[in-house]
């Protein structure tokens, strides 16, 4: 046998010097001697585009992350050349490009300083066996940096000194460092001397990110395939970073439905009807509210998707509807793989219009999942997903089923070592034809896509609502999403907690953990610890696997279901204000969830913090990650800190013992903060919401808060059918000032606001309302600290 040697083994390559360039409009195009072109182009002021071809010609510019409504444009875009780089300067940053090796420096425009910097840069290795090359770059680590992101990683949210790969993997009960599991996002933030930028590695294949693991001072990320092609972010404020790459890959296309911010239960599987009905009386029985209950796997006639199974759930139309009444919307699973049957619709309808994925040589791609063999979709297909799309139209529009639950999308493969499909499958990848090499990492996402396209479609006037498992960058456009198949453990509660915090960061806000434990059974306090944590997270669902025992709120005894309650209780109470975080990352890309170092990068303390974080902007968190724990010391970031439970003020900045009994879990409110809060209701929308709670936060000095409020379903807020409030407090030692601004057209059904005032250091005296002065009997003021004002204030003027 011959080897071709030069061809195998021709080791890493890299751009030669660079002769001239050509501009076209936002967009620079550097030629090198050896063929290699780099093509950089300037999105916005802090956020530059980095493409590079090796043999002068680029792939098609296709992308699934990046959303068609990205934001563009810039202040000032200018080009010197100098003896030995090209500079390109914006109003944010200052791009270098060294004309000898086409080596990036990037610093602030600002101040100079050195951002970002090209280690060996760019360079790649061909790739024999598939063709095209293994891309690579590599960066200098600056001295002190940190870095963040990653999506769903199960490690340490400061990802400093580890490797990681992208490569969406179904991880049944994987475990604090498994890598990969279920997502792939390649997207991370460095941040060092106070200042922070993140990177967005947009190409799908299998890659790989080292932050200074094999080499002390470098940074590196790698693909399998495709082109190096990444986007800049520039802060320097982490929350910026974040904000921008949400705008670059996609917020989500519309708010949810205020219900799916309510309680969900779930399992492996509720069934026969008896069984779901029995769960579903029990929350109302015992005034638990919850708005939503699962259907698994075994609603399905055989596990085939968009069937039932008749004997379990006889009258499924008229079931749904029953659960609807009391309030609660039942969401359904399906799956991707199509069971092969010929006596089977969807099968058939898949097969006669050749929608099935395909191996390189023609067989349809076959595969085990639950229903046995069955073969695949190709969701890259624009075909495909609006078929797909359709197929929801009795489920959601006939049945009334309200959401879908999109599961094993990986896509999962049973009883083969690599747990998916071969390399070779062949996809259409929306006319950029491919192994699944590149479609993997995107395959849940286009699931997910398609299946949001008809709940879209069929729920209509109302809005959608999904769930994946499997997601890459942009699929928080389409769905929420949960961490998969962990397991009761105090280590996973450990881990659910920095992964929900990590798809903030990483620009899928709306996540939550299968609260309790997917595998295995909680301890009932386990159980209590997990749902003081999970009421915190935006999506907030019990599921378990079922197979260890009941996981219900009320399966663990007395106590439990007590704590259980009052913590659900509290989250129903919260709705207005998360609702109001969701708006702002629905809205402006901010994360739903800040760790301690997204919200105070300055301070170096929060740099390695883990398990505290801010719920919305507003309210500090920190679970409790360890049994028999009468406390913790946990960390309080700069300000003053109102204890939740008792009004007791922190100075933060520090770190402290605090006290946690198994009823309580850390809950601080920042000082100046005006919280919205809703009555209890048992589901959202069981009551009228006649007047709305304000818990004011006695500071002295400034604060701003919003409120914001819409129908809590369909899409009247896209035409002015909103009301945001913002709330400005300034607060001096004998008064408190607030003001409130109002936009939109939504006049809610509350009339009145009822404020109640937490830590005022005087006694009141008067109290002003738009100038007059109001009397002291219709305000409670001394009684339990409330006062009921007209919504449309203008001015509240409170002196001492
Ligand atoms: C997978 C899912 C899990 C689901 C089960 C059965 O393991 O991750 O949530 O309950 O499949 O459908």
């Amino acid at each position: 046998m011959i080897t071709n040697t030069e061809l195998e083994q021709k080791g890493n390559q890299f751009p030669a010097q660079i002769t001239r360039y050509e501009k076209k409009v936002d967009t620079f195009f550097f030629y090198t001697i050896n063929n290699v072109v780099l093509q950089v182009t300037i999105f916005r002021d802090n956020v530059i585009r980095f493409r590079y071809a090796t043999d002068g010609v680029f792939e098609n510019d296709f992308s699934y992350a990046i959303t068609k409504n990205v934001t563009k444009g810039y202040n000032k875009l200018e080009i010197e050349e100098k003896d030995e780089i090209y500079s390109i300067v914006t109003e944010r940053i200052i791009c270098e490009i060294n004309k000898v090796d086409a080596k990036i420096t990037l610093l602030d425009a600002k101040t100079n300083e050195l951002i970002n910097k090209d280690e060996l840069g760019f360079h790649w290795e061909e790739n024999y066996h598939y063709g095209g090359n293994i891309v690579k770059m590599s960066k200098n680590t600056i001295k002190g940096e940190s870095y963040y992101g990653l999506g769903d990683k199960p490690e340490h949210l400061n990802l400093k000194g580890k490797r990681f790969q992208n490569w969406v993997t179904d991880s049944y009960a994987y475990e604090k460092n498994t890598d990969p599991i279920y997502k792939a996002i390649p997207f991370y933030i460095g941040l060092h001397n106070e200042k922070a930028y993140g990177i967005f590695f947009d190409n799908s294949f299998r890659s790989y990110f080292d932050f200074a693991y094999e080499r002390k001072g470098v940074t590196s990320f790698w693909a399998q395939g495709g082109e190096m092609n990444y986007y800049f972010i520039y802060g320097p404020e982490m929350s910026d970073v974040v904000a921008d790459y949400t705008d670059l890959t996609g917020k989500p296309n519309q708010m949810p439905p205020l219900w799916t911010l309510g309680f969900h239960q779930c399992k492996w599987s509720y069934y026969p009807e008896s069984k779901l009905r029995e769960i579903t009386s029990k929350f109302r029985e015992l005034q638990i509210p919850c708005d939503a209950i699962y259907l698994d796997i075994d609603y399905m006639d055989g596990f085939r998707c968009f069937t039932w199974n008749n004997t379990y759930f006889p009258h499924p139309k008229k079931m749904v509807k029953e659960l609807a009444d009391d309030g609660f919307k039942t969401i359904a699973i399906i799956d991707p793989g199509i069971k092969i049957d010929r006596e089977y619709n969807v099968f058939n309808e898949a097969l006669e219009n050749d929608y099935f994925c395909k191996r390189a040589d023609g067989p349809y791609m076959k595969g085990k999942v639950w229903p046995g063999e069955c073969h695949f979709p190709d969701f890259t297909s624009s075909k495909v997903r609006e078929w797909w799309s359709g197929l929801f139209k009795e489920l959601i529009e006939d049945i009334g089923i309200k959401g879908v639950w999109n599961d094993m999308n990986e896509p999962a493969v049973m009883e083969v070592p690599n747990k998916t499909f071969p390399d070779d499958v062949r996809h259409e990848y929306d006319g950029n034809y491919c192994s699944h090499r590149k479609a993997h990492n995107v395959y849940g996402m286009q699931m997910a896509r398609a299946t949001y396209h008809g709940l879209k479609k069929f729920t209509y006037p109302k809005r959608p609502f999904v769930i994946t498992r499997a997601a890459y960058s942009g699929t928080q456009r389409y769905t929420s999403t949960w961490t998969g198949d962990n397991v009761a453990s105090w280590e996973h509660l450990w881990i659910a907690n920095v992964q929900a915090q990590r798809l903030a960061i990483s620009g899928f806000s709306f996540a939550g953990s299968d609260i309790g434990g997917f595998a295995e059974q909680p301890t009932g306090e386990l159980f209590a610890r997990w749902i003081q944590l999970g009421i915190f997270h935006p999506f907030c669902r019990v599921h378990s696997s079922g197979d260890h025992g009941d996981q219900e709120p009320w399966a663990f005894g007395e106590e439990i279901t007590n704590i259980v309650r009052k913590f659900i209780q509290l989250r129903y109470q919260l709705l207005p204000y998360l609702y109001t975080a969701f708006y702002k990352y629905q809205n402006k890309g901010n994360p739903m969830l800040k760790s301690l170092v997204l919200f105070d990068q300055k301070d170096i303390q929060t740099h390695y913090r883990t398990d505290e974080f801010i719920f919305g902007d507003k309210i500090l968190v920190c679970p409790i990650l360890e049994p028999n724990a009468q406390g913790r010391r946990m960390y309080f970031p700069r300000g003053n800190w109102y204890n939740f439970w008792n009004d007791e003020l922190i100075e933060g900045g520090k770190e402290l013992y605090v006290e946690t009994r198994l009823d309580i879990m850390p809950i601080y409110i920042k000082e100046g903060a005006i919280i919205p809060k809703f009555p209890v209701q048992q589901y959202v929308g069981e009551i009228e919401i006649e007047q709305m709670q304000l818990d004011l936060y006695y500071k002295c000095g400034k604060e701003k808060s919003f409120l914001y409020d819409d129908a809590g379903d369909g899409y009247d807020y896209k035409k002015e059918g909103f009301s945001l409030r913002t709330f400005s407090l300034v607060g001096k030692e004998k008064e408190v000032i607030i003001q409130q601004y109002k936009t939109g057209k939504y006049i809610t059904g509350y009339k009145d606001f009822k404020i109640k005032l937490h830590g005022l250091p005087f006694e009141i005296s008067k109290i002003q309302l738009d100038n007059e002065e109001m009397k002291f009997e219709t305000v409670k003021v001394n009684g339990d600290n409330t006062l009921i004002i007209d919504k449309n204030f203008t001015e509240l003027h409170i002196t001492g």
